[in-house]
Formats: structure tokens, sequence, C-alpha cells
């Protein structure tokens, strides 16, 4: 939609203070005819504007999306590092892609955000669905100097930073599920993706992208079995900007201690968060299901499975559920 048509749309309804405006008032503001405000009010209905449309009466605006801003996350931004650098998008393909064309020239901590992203990317190559506006699309870019093998901890690093964060801005604690999915009330609340640049020895950039169901509250059909958000399971609006800075602040702790200390006192944690360790699972893996206890993971981050005859799993990749079997 033209910029100009939607400020003074907008402008209309903030007049009206919340009352209804009719479509012939309407048409007027914005110079056009009475089927074209249709279909502006339709276009701002798909940027997270709620509208009621009632017969003879006309629109009423009922909420106003929130809209992240740089100036909103640094104002309460408590890192050093972490977050410091913000890249923030309107719309585009995907906040791993564009970090990947920054990361030569950012310095390690640049987080980018969009509101939208068209082709969101999940594991295994799956869609990841991130309409605008409700949640918190991101991609951090660290630079550590480790060696590269070690790289999969930090994706068990982020997921106790994803947990934390969600703990400190809603009081919920969300579980993990192996090997990096945040969970809510047994459904998905986050996805993390991880991707490396590196050269023989040595680890270049990394890119921990972090999907975070936020203000959703209408997932397609095909996701409202699996999927929720904080807003669904608080049953109340969260505040996107202190999402950001508690991630933030959670990471750079957790990293700091992971420099100092190594994976130990990081995977004592992704444990304790973990829904499954200690249960009977099954592990599906592209060819074969595995049945047995999750015992643990390793310093890799490969789910330790003790099956009935005693003898450890090392389950590199697969989806896993709750069992009844062993
Ligand atoms: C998964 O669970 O499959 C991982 C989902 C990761 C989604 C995030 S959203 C920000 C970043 N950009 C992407 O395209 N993907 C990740």
């Amino acid at each position: 939609m033209k910029s100009e048509i939607r400020k003074k749309l907008i402008d209309a309804f903030q007049k009206a203070n919340g009352g209804y405006v009719s479509g012939q008032v309407l048409a007027k503001a914005i110079g056009c005819s009475r089927t074209a405000v249709w279909k502006h009010i339709e276009d701002l209905r798909k940027e997270g504007f709620k509208l009621e449309a009632v017969q003879k009466k006309g629109y009423r605006l009922i909420h106003t999306p929130s809209v992240l801003t740089e100036e909103e996350i640094l104002l309460g931004l408590e890192t050093e590092k972490i977050g410091r650098s913000i890249f923030m998008y309107d719309s585009i393909p995907s906040t791993q892609k564009i970090a990947q064309e920054l990361a030569p020239t950012v310095e390690e901590g640049t987080i980018v955000i969009a509101e939208e992203q068209t082709l969101g990317r999940g594991r295994l190559d799956r869609q990841w669905y991130s309409p605008k506006g409700t949640g918190v699309w991101m991609t951090l870019v660290i630079k550590p100097n480790i060696p590269i093998q070690q790289a999969p901890q930090l994706t068990l690093l982020t997921a106790v930073a994803v947990v934390q964060a969600i703990e400190a801005i809603s009081g919920l604690l969300p579980t993990i599920k192996w090997p990096n999915d945040i969970l809510l009330n047994g459904k998905k609340v986050c996805g993390i993706l991880t991707e490396m640049e590196a050269d023989s020895d040595r680890i270049q950039n990394i890119f921990i992208g972090t999907g975070v169901n936020v203000n959703e509250k209408n997932f397609p059909n095909e996701l409202r079995n699996k999927a929720t958000s904080i807003a669904i399971e608080t049953n109340k609006e969260m505040n996107r900007a202190e999402y950001i800075q508690q991630y933030c602040l959670a990471f750079e702790k957790l990293y700091h201690l992971y420099l100092q200390q190594g994976f130990k006192p990081i995977k004592i944690l992704w444990e304790s968060y973990s829904n499954s360790i200690g249960k009977s699972i099954v592990a599906r893996t592209i060819n074969k299901e595995f049945y047995g206890v999750a015992e643990g993971i390793t310093d890799d981050g490969v789910l330790m499975l003790r099956e009935q005859n005693g003898t450890i799993r090392y389950i590199y990749s697969a989806d896993i559920e709750f069992s009844n079997e062993q």
C-alpha cells in the first residue's frame, strides 16, 4: 500500500478515537472509491491492524500492531556486546541470508531482525512461518575462537538463553525438546537454526537464527496442533523488544560462562530444562525407529538413548516423541 494512503487511513481512525468511520468518509480522506477503501483496509489487516466492519456504520480500529524499533530495544538493553549493533528490516526473505551478507563487516554480537520473513527457513530445509509483526525473527552473529567441532554446543547454549528469556518476560517455564525446539505446554514456541562459516581450521562466523512465536494468536491449520505463542499461553500481548533484551542478556551471560568454563555448566542447564531426559522416547530417523530412555546429551549435543538391552545408542539426527514402549 502507498505510504500516504496508509497514513491518511490511520489518521482518520485515530481522529475517530475508537469510533466508527464510514466508508464514504474514508474514501474522501484518501481520495478514492469505496471499493478501493475496502482493498486498503484488507492491506492494513495483513499488517496486523484489527479493524471491525459493521454495515451502515463503517469501520472501527480495534488494535494497532506493535512495531519493533532499534531505539526501543537499545533503551532497555543491559549487555556489553550482544545486540548492541542492530539491523532492522520490515520485510526480507530471511534474517539468516542478510546476516550472512553483512557478516564480513559487522562486529560480534550484531543482530539482524525482520518484522516479516518471506522465505523463513527452518531446520532440514523446512519452511518457517514468519508473519508480520507477531514474532521475533532474528539472527545473531558471533565469532567465537573455538574449535569447529564445538560449534553445535552454541545451539544448545542458545536454547538455554531462549528458555531464560521467555521465563523472564512471562513467568512461564518452557522446556527444551531435543535437539533444539523450545516448547510451552507441549507445543513449539521457538525454533533454532544455526549455520556456520569456517576455514579449514577456524570459525569465521556463526549465525544463530531464532524464531519465536511471541504474539501470534491464529496459526494456519497445519500448525495449529503443534505450535503455540507466548501470548496464547499467557493470554496477554507481550512486548517483543523486552524479549529481545532478555534474550541478548541471557545469551551474553551464558556465552561468557561458556568461554571461561567450557560446555559443562551449559550442559547441566540444558539437561535441567529438557523435557525428555530420563523418559521413554522413540527417536525416528530417516529410515528407522529407536526406542529407549533418553539418558542425556554428549558434549557435542548428540542424544544418548539407553536401549532395552542396556546399550547406549547415539542419535545424531531424528525427531523424538514420548513413548510407552521401551
Ligand atoms: C526450526 O525449528 O526448524 C528452526 C527455525 C528457525 C527460524 C529462524 S527465524 C530467524 C532465522 N531466519 C530464518 O530464516 N530462520 C531462522
